[in-house]
């Protein structure tokens, strides 16, 4: 697949389009991986494949995480992981993970062809479940890495009734994923910005500083089901509209904050969905962010109490369970200026933005120190099928990474 190519950028954007179709997405005509899904094995044989040509040695780890080792001058020295994710949101774009994999896969690829090890191996990893969009929960795998994952947290069950412990994973030796502390040197991702601030400025790339910290939302509705032509409005409790005014609230209390708080319904269901049934039932999730983790838990308190008071205003019954908490992450501040070194020494002027959305970066923080470096992408459009990265800003991606690589390998070579 995708053979032909010489190795490069360019060839990392085209592995990324050639996982876009199936057999690598779950869907007819558009792009969903699924953590642990038929598409999810399918995309890690075909990375696996490109791992093994780059002359990586490759593994699964317990969680389902993919990992290529590429072995250094001293086999015991703490590796430099490199990766992002393999798994996407439903009818999601190409790049969003598998390109901070398959650049990864490059920049190997590049010391092999040219029989060039580093003081430290190089390992990259192609997480699994950063997008949290088959499982209620997000950045599962990473967190396995990262050692910061409990046990408690493996209890999940997807939309189709399927728990985790039953997807092709074993639960008993999930955890067993954990790198014990001081075998990572730094962990570095490359990822689209998912933003329009580098399209605007005319850059390709630049360093990331920090990841916004997240809050997740379930929330359930609860009104009563019942006939559509006999149930005058006056006697209805009806959990659509409910839904629907705290679907308003969530909007108007983020943009009354008049920052960089962000909050999101993303997936909404009414149940039991028919035609001439009232809703008895809605769920819904809330997604909410900033910068700041005050910021957003003080949004957060104001919306759940917000939604609260619209259900006991219309006698509806309420649950709202938080499914994932992930502070804010700033990136390590020598490795960022590592990075800044690697844009220049690349021929591009350095920038450092921030990041709205999430990474696996921000759970191996635990771990590790973390660096990203961010790539241009059309339109700022990201979550999206028109996604859409240029082949050239691939290039200078993979350059700067290959010289971040050089930079942190001489710090080694000095001791
Ligand atoms: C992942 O893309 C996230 O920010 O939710
Ligand atoms: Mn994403
Ligand atoms: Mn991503």
């Amino acid at each position: 697949m995708v053979s032909g190519l010489a190795p490069g950028g360019a060839r990392a954007v085209a592995r990324c389009d050639a996982l876009g179709v199936a057999p690598f997405s779950d869907m007819a005509g558009g792009l969903y991986r699924g953590y642990l899904t038929p598409a999810y094995a399918a995309a890690q044989q075909a990375v696996a494949d490109w791992m093994a040509e780059a002359g990586m040695t490759v593994h699964r780890d317990a969680a389902a995480n993919l990992i290529g080792r590429y072995e250094g001058v001293d086999p015991a020295a703490p590796a430099l992981m490199i990766g992002s994710h393999l798994d996407s949101v439903r009818d999601g774009g190409r790049y969003d993970g598998p390109l901070g994999i398959l650049l990864g896969v490059e920049a190997v690829a590049a010391l092999h062809d040219s029989g060039r090890r580093q003081p430290f191996a190089i390992e990259v990893i192609a997480f699994g479940d950063e997008e949290g969009s088959r499982f209620p929960a997000a950045m599962l795998s990473s967190r396995a890495v990262a050692g910061t994952l409990k046990a408690e947290a493996l209890d999940l069950v997807d939309g189709q009734g399927v728990a985790l412990a039953d997807a092709g994973v074993d639960i008993a030796t999930y955890l067993s994923a954990a790198r014990p502390p001081g075998t990572v040197r730094a962990y570095l991702e490359a990822h689209i910005e998912q933003g329009p601030l580098l399209e605007a400025e005319g850059l390709a790339v630049g360093t990331v500083t920090g990841i916004a910290a997240q809050l997740r939302y379930q929330v359930r509705v609860m009104g009563t089901a019942g006939h559509a032509g006999t149930t005058s409005m006056a006697l209805r409790r009806d959990a659509l509209p409910g839904a629907a005014e705290m679907v308003l609230a969530v909007e108007r209390i983020a943009r009354a904050d008049a920052s960089d708080l962000v909050a999101t319904v993303g997936r909404i269901e009414a149940l039991p969905g028919a035609v001439n049934v009232i809703p008895g039932e809605v769920c819904f999730t809330i997604d909410v962010r900033s910068g700041d983790a005050a910021r957003r838990d003080r949004g957060a308190a104001v919306i759940v109490d917000a939604i609260a008071a619209i259900a006991a205003a219309r006698q509806l019954g309420i649950t709202t369970q938080l499914v994932h908490d992930l502070p804010a992450s700033p990136c390590d501040p020598a490795l960022m200026d590592l990075m800044d070194a690697a844009i220049t020494g690349a021929g591009q002027p350095p920038r450092r933005l921030v990041s709205g959305a999430g990474h696996d970066a921000m759970v191996m923080a635990a771990l590790c120190p973390t660096a990203m470096l961010f790539i241009r992408c059309r339109d700022g459009i990201s979550h999206n099928p028109a996604e859409h990265v240029d082949p050239d800003d691939a290039e200078i991606a993979l350059a700067v990474m290959s010289g971040f690589i050089e930079r942190l390998g001489a710090q080694s070579d000095h001791g």
